[in-house]
């Protein structure tokens, strides 16, 4: 869709994952074989977002730079904004506005890893829908994120972030799709108790209004959490098992700019060249060479 806008936030201080996070931002750690921050990007180009805001602390900035350029050599636009302290997901609205301007914009966490056969339809339904559009996966443990209630017609009732009691097993995950609109209601929110706008009075927001479609993410995903040491070496062997099984790796940005049509096979190329020698280089000439 033209003019969609996309925006990863990617700041954090990661705390649960000390000392790893101690001198390199979490997002910018490994998931098996790229750094964690690939696979939302990727996600976000899946849905069809060429224009897209990495929000990062400010001392991380320059590595993200490194790390992403300005994204023309995928095919898309990277631009970064820093986030002076963490203050809630809801803040990247506010933080992009002026990115936002009048269009639609999708929202993904940078530790956030989305897996599924359809994952691109679903991702492009939400980024071409109206109102605000989220997403729900079943979960063994719910309280530790939005908790999304659906009614026997699968609509849903309530979300509440983080309850003690959840009223159902459905967490709202970290994709989330918004018209303009959103930027004016991350204005009107009342910050938590924790101190943060929070994403779920977003949506909450958006579903008093009647606006809020929440479409659940069946079992056939895998939605793949990076919070803590063992949940981050779980995510990396989901990776490397697929990985290692079709010979087709998982949010590769080149591979999927390639694919789109983003960049031709001379630019690919262009891109192989200097990382030949890695098993990441080896891959994408593999798939150049197959065509
Ligand atoms: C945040 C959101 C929560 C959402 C979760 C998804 O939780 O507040 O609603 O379910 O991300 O990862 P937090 O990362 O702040 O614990």
């Amino acid at each position: 869709m033209a003019g969609m806008k996309g925006i990863i936030l990617s700041g954090g201080s990661g705390t649960r994952l000390y000392p790893m996070t101690r001198a390199a931002n979490k997002q910018l750690l490994p998931v098996y074989n790229k750094p964690m921050v690939y696979y939302p990007l990727t996600t976000l180009m899946l849905a069809g977002c060429r224009d897209i805001l990495l929000i990062v602390n400010p001392g991380d900035a320059e590595a993200y730079r490194r790390l992403f350029g300005d994204g023309r050599q995928w095919g898309i636009e990277i631009g970064y904004e820093p986030q002076p302290k963490p203050g809630g997901i809801a803040e990247a609205f506010l933080i992009g506005r002026r990115f936002i301007g009048d269009s639609r914009v999708g929202l993904i966490l940078g530790d956030n890893l989305f897996y599924g056969d359809s994952l691109p339809a679903v991702a492009e339904r939400g980024a071409q829908g109206n109102g605000a559009v989220v997403y729900a996966y079943w979960v063994a443990d719910p309280s530790a994120y939005g908790v999304v209630e659906f009614d026997a017609e699968g609509r849903a009732l309530s979300i509440v972030e983080k309850p003690k009691q959840p009223k159902s097993n459905w967490a709202v995950t970290g994709l989330y799709f918004y018209d303009s609109d959103v930027c004016d209601v991350a204005g009107q929110i009342p910050r938590s108790a924790r101190g943060e706008l929070e994403i779920s009075d977003i949506n909450a927001h958006y579903l008093k209004e009647g606006r809020l479609t929440v479409e659940k993410l069946g079992r056939g995903y895998a939605w793949l959490d990076t919070g803590t040491p063992s949940s981050l070496l779980r995510a990396a062997q989901f990776v490397e098992t697929v990985e290692d099984r079709q010979g087709l790796q998982i949010g590769s940005p080149e591979e999927i700019a390639w694919r789109k049509g983003y960049i031709d096979d001379n630019a690919f190329e262009r891109l192989i060249q200097p990382i030949r020698e890695s098993e990441y280089g080896k891959y994408l000439q593999r798939l150049l060479a197959r065509g």
